[in-house]
This record gives C-alpha cells, sequence and structure tokens, in this order.
C-alpha cells in the first residue's frame, strides 16, 4: 500500500510555495480543516440533535431563513478563528457586517477570511449534501490595528488562498494557492483529510448544465434560447442533449461539474435582479478555484475575480465551469445584446 499524504503533510510540503513563507497561512488552512472536521459532525448527527437540526426563527441580512446548522457553523468557524492568531477578521453570510476581532494577538493577524460556513442550507433537513465555502486575503490595514472594511472589499484576483468543504457522501476538502486546486477526503477512520484528487483539472467542455429551470421565465429571455439552443437538443455528434443536474447546493454542484464537466448558471431573476450568489462568499473563492483548474466563471459578461466589491453582501449573476461551455453561453448572450441593438 502507498502512504497516503495528509492534508497536514500537504500543507507542509507546499509551504515554500508561498510569497510570504511564515507558516500563518498554512495554520489558517490547518484550522479551517479543523473547523470543518467539527461542523463535519454536527452535519453527520444533524437527524438526531435538536439543536442542530430545524430552522433557528431568525433571518439573516439578506432576509433567508436561518437554519440552526447555518449559525453553529458560522460560530465554530468565528472561534477557531478567533483563536487562531492569524487572522485579523472576518465576515460571513450569516453576520450583518463584518468582524475585527479586538484582542491583541488577532489585531497582529496579517489575514482575513471571507466565507460562507453553510451553503445549501435548504438541503439540511432533507440529508442532501452541503458545504462550505471560504476566500482568504492579506489585510489592507496595518498590522497591530483593528481589521477594516477595505480588509474584506478585495477583488477577487487578490486573493490569496480559496476554497471549499463538502459534506457529501464523502467529506472532501478541496482549496487552491494559486498553484492548482488539491483535492482531500476525510478518512473517518483516523480524522485526517488525504489527497484524493491530486491537481485537479476540470474538462475543457462536457454535458452537464446546472440552472434552477424554475426561474426560467423570470430571467433575460437569452438565457432560456441558450438552454434550449444549446443544453436541450441533440447537438451535431451527440447522442443525447445535455443532462440537467441541479442539487441546489452551489458547492455540490460545482463540485460535481469540476470533476465532471459541465456548466452552472445562476443568473439575475426578477426576484433577484442583481442574481442571487453572493460575490465574496461563493463567486470570488469558486472563481479562484475553477480558472486554477482551467475552467471559467463570469457573470455572463465580466469575469468575476476582476469585480471591485461595492457592498459586502453584493450578488452578482454567476456562470462557471468549463472553459468552452461557459465562453459559449458568453458568447451567445453577447450576440443576444448585439442583436437587439
Ligand atoms: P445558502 O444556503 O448559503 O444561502 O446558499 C444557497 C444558494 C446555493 O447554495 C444554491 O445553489 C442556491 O442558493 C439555490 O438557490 P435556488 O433555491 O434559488 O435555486
Ligand atoms: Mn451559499
Ligand atoms: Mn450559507
Amino acid at each position: 500500500m502507498s502512504k497516503l499524504t495528509t492534508l497536514h503533510e500537504f500543507i507542509m510540503d507546499r509551504q515554500n510555495d508561498f510569497p510570504y513563507a511564515t507558516g500563518e497561512l498554512s495554520r489558517i488552512l490547518s484550522d479551517i480543516a479543523i473547523a470543518s472536521k467539527m461542523v463535519a459532525n454536527d452535519v453527520r448527527r444533524a437527524g438526531l440533535l435538536e439543536h442542530i437540526l430545524g430552522a433557528q426563527g431568525n433571518t439573516n441580512i439578506q432576509g433567508e431563513e436561518q437554519q440552526k446548522l447555518d449559525v453553529v457553523a458560522d460560530e465554530t468557524f468565528i472561534k477557531i478563528f478567533r483563536a487562531g492568531g492569524e487572522i485579523c477578521g472576518i465576515a460571513s453570510e450569516e453576520n450583518d457586517t463584518f468582524v475585527a476581532f479586538n484582542n491583541e494577538i488577532s489585531k497582529q493577524g496579517k489575514y482575513v477570511v471571507l466565507f460562507d460556513p453553510l451553503d445549501g442550507s435548504s438541503n439540511i433537513d432533507v440529508n442532501v449534501s452541503i458545504g462550505t465555502i471560504f476566500s482568504i486575503y492579506r489585510r489592507k490595514s496595518p498590522q497591530g490595528t483593528l481589521a477594516t472594511k477595505e480588509d474584506m472589499m478585495q477583488k477577487g484576483i487578490e486573493q490569496v488562498a480559496a476554497g471549499y468543504v463538502l459534506y457529501g457522501s464523502s467529506t472532501m476538502l478541496v482549496y487552491t494557492t494559486g498553484k492548482g486546486v488539491n483535492g482531500f477526503t476525510l478518512d473517518p477512520h483516523i480524522g485526517e483529510f488525504c489527497l484524493s484528487h491530486p491537481n485537479m483539472k476540470i474538462p475543457e467542455t462536457g454535458r452537464i448544465y446546472s440552472i434552477n429551470e424554475g426561474n426560467i421565465n423570470v430571467c433575460d429571455p437569452g438565457i432560456k434560447q441558450y438552454v434550449e439552443t444549446y443544453c436541450q437538443r441533440v447537438l451535431e455528434g451527440a447522442k443525447r442533449p445535455y443532462s440537467g443536474r441541479y442539487i441546489g447546493s452551489l458547492v455540490a454542484d460545482f463540485h460535481r461539474n469540476l470533476i465532471k464537466g459541465g456548466i452552472y448558471i445562476y443568473p439575475a431573476t426578477q426576484i433577484a435582479p442583481n442574481g442571487h450568489l453572493r460575490l465574496l462568499y461563493e463567486c470570488n473563492p469558486l472563481a479562484f478555484i475553477v480558472e486554477q483548474a482551467g475552467g471559467l466563471a463570469t457573470t455572463g459578461y465580466q469575469r468575476v475575480l476582476d469585480i471591485e466589491p461595492k457592498e459586502l453582501h453584493q450578488r452578482i449573476p454567476f456562470f462557471v465551469g468549463s472553459k468552452k461551455m461557459v465562453e459559449q453561453a458568453m458568447n451567445f448572450l453577447n450576440q443576444e445584446v448585439a442583436n437587439n441593438g
């Protein structure tokens, strides 16, 4: 049997890849692994634990009903980050505003983390895959002071690391530091994430499209035409149309398409005119990962990583996946705009 590489060993081996190799980023990644194992434990037992399953009874700042597990996951990650000392502040989907850690050690931290503690929360109660998505930046404000909003509001191209944890049929952690994408599966027997998907690459094209089709008549008609033209017809050389696959947990839909090839679309709709997914907690980290894996992430018109954030909980339309498929969707939409004046 060949020796397994644990996440910890992998992070240590790759530490010198970082421009500022002082070990802090490595420690943050290790802390994320620890917090995610704690959340994975809660997820695995959610059906048995009354304090974990079901609605919290609140809505978050974005008007969405919070689930108990949203809050538990948020608190778990924040607790670990606050104790770590490398991070001076965080912003998360479940908090109204960003949190600057007000203790002397954290104020010395050089990094901030932005995250979606529990993605796909509508799937918690029905035992379907959910996840955590994270994004790490170097702070802009001086060390020794409180983190500022400016630290949080950076373009996606400034990310130093990003990743996600998928609480699926197995628990996986996938991350990038800008040198490719690697995936680790949690071995529950030894409690360690082990390298299972080295150097992940998304197929250049694929046969899966992922969109909430319930929205098809409340979004730009170009989207419907694109779906009908490219996804729901038998294209030349093919035996059948693309397969529609939509879990409703972005992180799970993304992960499947990353491995198999495909396109995920959450467009602007009449109900969500700016799109539904959050730039800082969901789109930027997945855009960084997909680009590192050879794919693309756009709003339909613009590269996601180039967007200058205007607000913390900003939403954008999101097209992500295999390079050729995203290009094809963008070309189609841009042609539409050109034709319609
Ligand atoms: P969250 O649970 O973090 O609020 O994210 C939900 C997101 C995403 O996971 C998913 O792809 C999408 O919302 C589903 O939205 P619809 O139910 O509108 O399709
Ligand atoms: Mn989410
Ligand atoms: Mn969430």
